[in-house]
């Protein structure tokens, strides 16, 4: 097996995609090595490294160049316990030496405007709220890579999104700006180390042509199987994959405080239109 085989296969718990894949590269051999960390060392960050995932987030494609994003960094101890006890006392978020949180961000668009003494109508839709959204996630991304590419591990905090007006306070965001994830920066600690996690095949995700949801169902019970042999290799708590994924959408009170988010997201000043 060559090493790009070997670094798909574990991606699928094993199993590899039909089809021949390209020489491995060391861009594609990083990406298919992602994993989360939960668990850092407590070691500051190498001088410059904020600004160097800055320029590689900054560097995404971006809507219209319309760069309707931005980022908190958090570094203050007592802000990032403040921060955790929003995300559901997350521990990674107190221990993390920096804390991102990625930005929709429609206010410096407004003050723009207003410079022009205008009014910019058009963000009080919801496609500018998607516009502010997509943008982050890829500048997020972007800086995702980079900072594995410097040997740095991450993951993202979607629960910032579980109490966003008490988020915004804490931030000081202003009206047009929303929080749509956190992101923990740091080294990895080799004592709690975390494996690569098997996704879906690909049929179940890659369609051709046409869309197909039928064939989905018996790839959803494979990939159960991959997930319960990879929770038991991580000595995990047995659990079926599919289950626990309905169980995070079933009810309202799953969404633990989001499904307020469109009356949150009008108290932040976004029209949604
Ligand atoms: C938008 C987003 C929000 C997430 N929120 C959380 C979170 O609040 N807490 C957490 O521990 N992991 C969070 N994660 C990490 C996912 O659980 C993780 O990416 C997923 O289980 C796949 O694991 P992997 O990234 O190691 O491949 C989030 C991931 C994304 C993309």
């Amino acid at each position: 097996m060559s090493q790009l085989e070997s670094r798909v296969a574990a991606r699928y718990g094993g199993a590899l995609p039909s089809g021949d894949l390209p020489e491995a590269n060391a861009v594609l051999d990083q990406l298919l090595g992602h994993r989360s960390v939960r668990a850092y060392l407590p070691r500051a960050l190498p001088p410059g490294t904020l600004e160097a995932l800055v320029a590689a987030a900054q560097s995404a494609s971006t809507s219209s160049n319309l760069q309707a994003w931005s980022l908190v960094a958090v570094e203050d101890p007592a802000r990032l316990a403040r921060l955790s006890a929003l995300v559901a006392n997350q521990a990674h978020v107190r221990d993390a030496p920096l804390f991102l949180v990625w930005l929709a961000d429609l206010a410096r668009l407004e003050s723009t405007a207003e410079s022009f003494g205008e009014v910019a109508e058009g963000l009080q839709f919801l496609e500018a709220l998607l516009v502010g959204v997509v943008d982050a996630a890829l500048a997020a991304q972007n800086a995702v890579v980079a900072l594995e590419s410097l040997g740095l591990a991450t993951v993202y905090i979607g629960a910032i999104r579980n109490r966003p007006e008490d988020v915004a306070a804490e931030l000081g965001l202003p009206p047009g700006v929303f929080a749509v994830f956190g992101m923990c920066v740091g080294y990895e600690d080799p004592a709690r180390p975390a494996q690569v996690k098997p996704r879906l095949p690909q049929g179940a995700v890659l369609h051709r042509e046409q869309y197909a949801l039928d064939t989905q169902r018996p790839l959803v019970r494979d990939y159960d199987a991959v997930m319960a042999q990879f929770w038991s290799s991580q000595g995990m708590p047995q659990a079926q994959w599919s289950r626990t994924a309905v169980n995070r959408v079933k009810t309202p009170a799953s969404l633990h405080g989001r499904e307020r988010l469109v009356e949150a997201l009008h108290h932040l000043g976004f029209g949604l239109r």
